[in-house]
This record gives C-alpha cells, structure tokens and sequence, in this order.
C-alpha cells in the first residue's frame, strides 16, 4: 500500500521532527485544502477513486443522519482546522475538539510519541487549543459539510473542579450552534482531576446543567429535540464505575456513550518497545487498547441496552475491528491512531469491508 511503503516512512523519520510537527504539516495541508471548495471536491474525488458509497450503511443515531459509521476521533482536529477535508476523506461523522472555554497551550513538549511496534501513541497533549470563541468563530465561517460535526468539551485547565460545570457551560454556549451533537470529555488523563468527574454526583451535576441547557435552547428555537449530549469514557474505569456512568446519563436523558478515551494502564506492550518510551507519562491509544475497548463497549451495551447507543473507540485499524465494536453494541466507531498508522485511505476502506 502506497501510503505505509512510502509516505509514512517519510513521515515518520523526516528528520529533526517530533511526532507533533509532523501532525502539524499534516494538518495544515489539509487546511489549506479545506479552503478551497475545488480542492476539497478533487480530494473527495481521488480518495473515492473505486470505492462506491454504500447506501446500506447509512443509518440514523441519536437522531442524526450518517452516511457511514465510522468517524474521526476527538484530537486530531482540536481547533476545527480542516473538517471539509476530513469529510472528503470518507469519515461518516467528524468530532473536532476538545475544546475548553479558555485558550490555552497544553502541556510542554514533547508530548506525543509514537511507538510503531505496536502501532500505538502516547500523548499528554493536555487539551492544547485556541479557546471555544475562536473556534466557534472558525466554525461559523466554514462551507458546511455532508457529515455530521461533533464538538467535545472540556474543562479548562485554570478553572477549578469545583467551577467545571460553568466553564463546560461556557464553552456550551460558544459552540452550540455548529455541532451537530456535543461530547462532553470527562475522561482525557492530560488534565489533572479531570477524571474525577465521571464519578456519580459530579457527573449527575455536570450532565444535569448541560442538558438543561440543551433543552432551553431547544425550546427557544422551536427545535422538537434537543441536540444530542454524549459522555466519553475511560477505559480505566472498573465495572462498577462504568455501571454509574451508564446509571446517571440514562437518569439525565443523556443521548449516547463513547466508549473510550486513552488509558494510562500499559498492559499488553511487547519487548519492542523501550521501557523509557513506555513510561512516558500521558494516555496510551491504537492498537494495545483494541481489546480493552471492546470489553468497556460490550459492558456498557449490556447495562444500557439500546436505550444509549455508543460510539465505539479505540484500537480500530481494520474493517474487522470496527465490525467487532458494532457486534459487541456499538452504532457508530471512531478513529484517531488507525489514521496515523495506515494513512488517509483508512475509512474508506474501512466502510467497503463493512459493506
Ligand atoms: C494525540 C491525541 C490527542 C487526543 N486528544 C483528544 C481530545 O482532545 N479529546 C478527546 O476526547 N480524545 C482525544 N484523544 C483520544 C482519541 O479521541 C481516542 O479516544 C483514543 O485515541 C482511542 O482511539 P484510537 O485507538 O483509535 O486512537 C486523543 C488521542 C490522541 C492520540
């Protein structure tokens, strides 16, 4: 395949580069594509070039149309650069993000590391981004898209635990016109407490404010629903705590799940993989959590039934790991580290080996 013979190589020792400016260039070429409509239309062309779009896969969640189920990950795209592009490319839904309510830098770098032998990233990116009016006002510029856009949230690193749910509804209230559905991250192991507020009360307080103002603006605008609310998971949470998620989102009326962020655990890594890079601190993704994910998806399925579809996420490379999230219950997937690893062509041949 062109892309993991010639490009990624390229890619990945361009001298003097860290992992992060390389995602930089990369980024920014799509941007750049995103400009301009005919670029975008030739990139869609090329990038279809043999694979028919399979109406069959279609479907519909948490009342949103998507042309296909597998979509792009929060991460890659923070600050909503080049969605335009990243439709082009295939993906049935991008979610940009996470974005906080206050710009912010992240953490020093370097703070992404790939270790190819297993086909995995470490990062401790720390919600790097420009701050929720910047993107709203990128995002209110930019020629729509045929895919559904979702938009996580996060909690600013300034802001204290105790005032998350005013900074999430800060950044709420920037970014509510131009997502189609809104994911709120409680789950990155960059932001110090964060986690913390997937436990029961602080989670049931957080959710309860966001759909509370979902739901007023829904009213305002004479919407019949209001726009779907998701909850990202970690997969380091025990089943009992997974149980609570699930138990809380179904009493606030939460839309669906996603199931999962990164993990800080790091079972599962091979000899190949120097002890000093395994180490490094931050959240571990790509294939090593492939299992790991599938086990939170299949938990959180059996606790809620249909009643919360979930995005299923992490580990997915293959058409066959994407087809075993949705047997074990997911409605949708998502990718991040799949992309980096087998290139641009990864949806699309993702969806015809579903088809
Ligand atoms: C460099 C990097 C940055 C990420 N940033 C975010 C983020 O801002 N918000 C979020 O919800 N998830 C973020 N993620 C997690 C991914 O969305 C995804 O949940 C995780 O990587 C597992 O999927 P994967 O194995 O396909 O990569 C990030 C992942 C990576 C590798």
């Amino acid at each position: 395949m062109l892309y993991r013979r010639a490009l990624r190589p390229l890619l990945f020792n361009a001298a003097g580069r860290d992992a992060e400016a390389i995602h930089e260039r990369v980024l920014a070429g799509l941007a750049a594509i995103s400009r301009h409509a005919g670029l975008t239309r030739a990139l869609e062309i090329a990038s279809s070039f043999g694979h028919a779009d399979d109406a069959a896969l279609a479907r519909e969640v948490f009342g949103l149309r998507f042309p296909n189920p597998v979509g792009l990950a929060a991460g890659f795209d923070k600050n909503a650069l080049a969605v335009p592009a990243l439709a082009a490319l295939g993906f049935g839904f991008i979610e940009i993000g996470t974005v906080t309510y206050h710009a912010q830098p992240g953490n020093p770098r370097p703070r992404l590391f790939r270790l190819p032998a297993e086909a995995a990233l470490i990062n401790r990116m720390g919600f790097n981004n420009a701050g929720a009016a910047v993107v709203a006002a990128r995002l209110a510029t930019q020629r729509p898209v045929r895919v559904p856009v979702g938009v996580s949230l996060g909690k600013s690193k300034i802001t204290p635990l105790e005032d998350a749910v005013s900074d999430y509804l800060g950044a709420l209230e920037l970014l509510y016109p131009h997502g189609d559905y809104f994911a709120v991250n409680v789950s990155s192991p960059n932001t110090p407490g964060l986690r913390a507020l997937q436990e029961r009360d602080r989670l049931d307080a957080l959710l309860a404010a966001l759909m509370g103002r979902l739901s007023e603006r829904a009213t305002a605008e004479g919407r019949p629903a209001a726009k779907p609310l998701l909850v990202k998971v970690a997969p380091d949470l025990d089943d009992a705590a997974l149980d609570d998620v699930v138990d809380v989102c179904l009493t606030r009326g939460v839309s669906g799940l996603i199931a999962v962020n990164t993990t800080i655990a790091r079972d599962g890594l091979s000899a190949a993989t120097p002890v000093t890079l395994r180490d490094e601190l931050g959240g571990l993704s790509g294939r090593p959590l492939r299992e790991r994910a599938l086990a939170v998806v299949r938990r959180l399925h059996q606790r809620a039934g249909d009643r919360l579809p979930i995005i299923g996420c992490g580990g997915i490379a293959t058409a066959d790991d994407a087809r075993r999230l949705l047997d074990a219950g997911a409605a949708l997937v998502q990718l991040y580290s799949g992309f980096i690893y087998e290139g641009p062509g990864i949806a699309r041949r993702i969806v015809k080996g579903l088809g």
